[in-house]
Order: C-alpha cells, then sequence, then structure tokens
C-alpha cells in the first residue's frame, strides 16, 4: 500500500441551514472570510500539502460551487485589457486544471460517512484519501493537512487531526480513547462519536483525515450510528478492532469552527487581520469597538 496521498474527498453536500437566510441561494462553502470563500480555503490547504485530485460530494442547490472552479474567461479577458496583473494573478490563483475535480452527488442526506462512501468508486482499492471538512477552517503554517501528511509518512494507518476541547464540548465531536499519548501524535484504542455522556478524553476530532483504504470498505456496512447517521467516526473506529492503527495528530494552528456564526465571526477577524493591507485600519476599529462596549458597561 502506497502511503502518498494525492486525492482528497470534500464533503459539500450540507444545506448550511445554521447560515439561513443566506444559504437559500448560495451553497455555505461560497460564504467567504475576507474576500476567499471557504472552499478556497480548503483547496489552498490541499494543494500545499500535494494534493492533486479532488473529489467533491455535492447535493442540489450547489452549482454555484461547481462554477467556482470554472476558469472566467470573459473575466480574465478584461483584466487583462486593462492591465490589472494583480487581481488576474488572484483569479488565476483559483484556476483548477481539467479533469483535476470530479463531482459525486449524495442524494440524500445521511452522514458525513455516507457523503464519504459516494466517493468510493473514485479511489482505488490500494490508496489512501484525505478527507477535508471546509467548515472547520485551520490557520497554520505548514497548513495542517500537510503537517498530517508529514506525520502519517511515519505512521502510515488512518490519521484524524485532533485538539484539546473543554469536557462539556465533547459531545459536538467525535472523540478519541487514547491509548499511548506521544505528544503530538496519540494512539487511539477508540473513537465515539458525539458521546453523549463519559467521553473517553477531551481530544476532539477536527475536520481533516488520512484515511487507509479499509475505512471505505468499513463505511459498506453503511451502519447507522449518532444521530441517526452513518459517521464517518464509527468507520475509523472499526479499524482499530480489525487490529489496524489510528492516529491523531495535535496539529500546530488555529482552527476555526465556520460551521458556527461565532465562529465564522472569529474566523473574519483573525484572517481580517492577517491582512496586511488591512490590518492598521481594521485594528483601530476593533479597539474602538471594544473600548465603546467597556465604556458602555
Ligand atoms: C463532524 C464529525 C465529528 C468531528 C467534527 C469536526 O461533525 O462527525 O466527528 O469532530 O465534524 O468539526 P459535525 O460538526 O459535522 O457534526
Amino acid at each position: 500500500m502506497s502511503r502518498k496521498v494525492t486525492k482528497a474527498i470534500f464533503p459539500v453536500a450540507g444545506l448550511g441551514t445554521r447560515f439561513l437566510p443566506a444559504t437559500k441561494s448560495i451553497p455555505k462553502e461560497i460564504m467567504t472570510l475576507v474576500d476567499r470563500p471557504l472552499i478556497q480555503y480548503a483547496i489552498d490547504e490541499a494543494r500545499a500539502a500535494g494534493i492533486e485530485e479532488f473529489i467533491f460530494v455535492t447535493s442540489r442547490g450547489k452549482g454555484a460551487l461547481e462554477d467556482y472552479f470554472d476558469h472566467a474567461h470573459e473575466l480574465e479577458a478584461t483584466l487583462k485589457r486593462g492591465g490589472k496583473n494583480d487581481l488576474l494573478d488572484i483569479l488565476r490563483g483559483t484556476n483548477m486544471d481539467s479533469g483535476a475535480i470530479a463531482y459525486v452527488r449524495q442524494h440524500k442526506a445521511m452522514g458525513l460517512g455516507h457523503a464519504v462512501w459516494c466517493a468510493r468508486r473514485l479511489v482505488p482499492e490500494n490508496e489512501s484519501v484525505a478527507v477535508i471538512l471546509t467548515d472547520d477552517v485551520i490557520m497554520g503554517e505548514p497548513p495542517c493537512l500537510q503537517q498530517m501528511i508529514e506525520a502519517h509518512g511515519e505512521t502510515g494507518g488512518t490519521m484524524v487531526a485532533t485538539m484539546e476541547v473543554p469536557m462539556e464540548k465533547t459531545k459536538s465531536y467525535g472523540v478519541l480513547d487514547v491509548a499511548e499519548d506521544m505528544g503530538a501524535i496519540v494512539k487511539a484504542k477508540g473513537l465515539v462519536e458525539k458521546p453523549k455522556e463519559n467521553p473517553p478524553s477531551n481530544l476532539a476530532v477536527i475536520g481533516r483525515y488520512i484515511l487507509a483504504p479499509t475505512v471505505l470498505q468499513n463505511l459498506n456496512k453503511l451502519r447507522e450510528g449518532a444521530g441517526g447517521e452513518i459517521q464517518l467516526t464509527d468507520a475509523i473506529a472499526d479499524e482499530i478492532v480489525e487490529g489496524r492503527e489510528v492516529f491523531g495528530l495535535r496539529f500546530r494552528g488555529q482552527r476555526y469552527d465556520c460551521g458556527s456564526k461565532a465562529g465564522f465571526l472569529q474566523a473574519t477577524v483573525a484572517f481580517g487581520l492577517e491582512r496586511d493591507e488591512l490590518r492598521d485600519e481594521f485594528l483601530d476599529y476593533l479597539n474602538e469597538v471594544v473600548s465603546m462596549q467597556r465604556a458602555a458597561e
């Protein structure tokens, strides 16, 4: 089995109801942090990690997402004529090679495991594959998936990104049961999706995965798990039951939960402050807002 990971699955079929009414007509993955859609952050991270093939698991109403990756020939020509080379570079940075993206449909919302399973025919049987959840935006250097691919090169098996969360928040996540804590890398002896009680640890699974080929086979069982959905976490936990290894990587970087409004706003502030052209003005404004709030209290 080759440990080289060149394909990534992006489950983007979700309805994004937490962001209604915005998501009434735009896919949530097109929502922007500063000026880049969430999906662009995910794609850039995948590319930095050496991913060459991008598999989108979509659903009805995601047309804008598919169009986003088309080359915008007219726009490019207009910018070129106007000598707007900086904008042209930004636009060209979003272009994908023909054939590098594949789309498969998930016809019914049956959970993350089911979404990943929908892509099974596009991943050769002996290949590991990455999964990126676009809701989890991670600011890190090197980017999170690259850190994972490097670590996975050493460990093999299946790897999930992980971070500590407050115990009372574990019920919102997949949670690792730790067999051995080696610092950055943790070996798991189990994983539980959204434990209602007695979480095995406070190490949460964050939306980056490198799946051994057997995980996709485990998904063939289409077993219902937490919330009546087919859970990716359960298919990963099956690996351990069958004697294969699963690791968590405590990645270096800051994760923003852009599936929640508060997380999205925090990410907007963080990515806004990262921009040289915005930082000073934006920081002045934030300081002003904070002092006004304090004075009003
Ligand atoms: C999904 C996974 C969960 C993971 C989380 C990370 O849950 O099922 O294991 O901890 O992403 O964001 P969701 O947030 O989609 O309910």
